[in-house]
């Protein structure tokens, strides 16, 4: 089961109308999309994408049942390709990113995203892309994999912990989860309270494996010029690379261009594309409790202008 993160907040910030048009850019299992629909009437639309053929496989199910909703199993980074070919291009009322991985993706080891529960090493959230995490850390070098680290995961121990997978490879390829999190755990010499000490390398790989930052860099670009004017822009981060790539790209749309200041313009916004909506959100005591893993969630919203 997934627990959708900031469901209320979510829909509140696209302003689900009865008859918007509507994209889930990461269906997973369908909390959210479940939601937006129930709130839009027998005119509305929702368009869903998601890389996993898991979650394709329950979108799948949805849409027999509900013709105003459809699916593509796509990395969003084909998003405007996909909104345009269904000619919704600059007609969305909002468009929805909750990033990251899914419960079930985490839970089942067979995914190999899990440092808890041992697993082929994999990682891939679509399976059929090239290099799983395995492969990469198979042919990757010592600073390639250190730099990944620090990068990704903020890792302080990236060198130690890179040479401890790169001595171990030699001894046997590395490919289990149980087995990366232990030559991790031996190599970072502290432990930070309340996390396991291959959190930082998991995500780290993760990220990388999946081209994670660059997929969303990618559709952020895009999304702007697929909404109506006044749809929304809303995407919940669950970690601070990616909120702080959506930090700036939202402000830089709300600042508009950079222009010289002796230019005859009026108005500080011009050239903005985007109004910023609120300010970030949290998730409340009551959704901590009842789920952790909403713990780093973020989310910002926008409008098009
Ligand atoms: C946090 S889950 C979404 C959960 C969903 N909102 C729900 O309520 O069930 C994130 C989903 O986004 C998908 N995903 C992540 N990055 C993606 C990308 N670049 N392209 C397509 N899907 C992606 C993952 O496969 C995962 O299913």
């Amino acid at each position: 089961m997934h627990q959708s993160v900031l469901l209320n907040e979510a829909l509140d910030a696209l302003r689900v109308g009865p008859e918007g048009r509507y994209v889930d850019a990461t269906f997973g299992r369908g909390g959210h999309a479940r939601a937006i629909l129930a709130r839009l009437g027998s005119k509305g639309c929702l368009l869903a994408l998601d890389r996993d053929p898991a979650a394709a496989a329950a979108a799948a199910e949805l849409a027999v049942n509900d013709s105003r909703f459809s699916f593509e199993a796509t990395a969003f980074s084909a998003l405007a390709d996909v909104v345009r070919s269904r000619d919704l291009a600059g007609r969305l009322d909002g468009i929805l990113f909750d990033l990251g991985v899914s419960s079930p993706q985490l839970d089942d080891p067979q995914r190999g995203f899990s440092f808890l529960r041992d697993g082929p090493l994999d990682m891939r959230m679509d399976p059929t892309q090239d290099e799983s995490a395995a492969e990469w850390l198979a042919r990757a070098d010592e600073a390639e994999i250190g730099g990944v680290l620090r990068d990704l995961g903020e890792e302080r121990f990236h060198r130690r912990v890179a040479r401890a997978i790169v001595g171990a490879r030699a001894q046997a390829p590395i490919t289990a989860t149980g087995r990366l999190a232990s030559i991790v755990a031996e190599a970072v010499p502290t432990r930070e309270r309340g996390k396991h000490p291959a959190t930082r390398t998991f995500q780290a790989i993760r990220i990388h494996v999946n081209r994670e930052l660059e997929e969303l860099q990618s559709a952020l670009a895009q999304a702007v010029d697929l909404l109506a004017h006044g749809g929304r822009l809303v995407v919940i981060s669950f970690h601070s690379l990616e909120d702080r790539i959506v930090k700036r790209f939202l402000r830089s749309c709300a600042r508009g261009a950079d222009l010289p200041p002796d230019l005859p313009i009026t108005g500080a916004h011009h050239g903005a594309t985007l109004r910023l909506v609120g300010k970030a959100v949290h998730p409340g005591a009551e959704e901590l409790d009842a789920n952790p893993r909403a713990r780093s969630a973020v989310l910002r919203a926008a409008e098009r202008l």
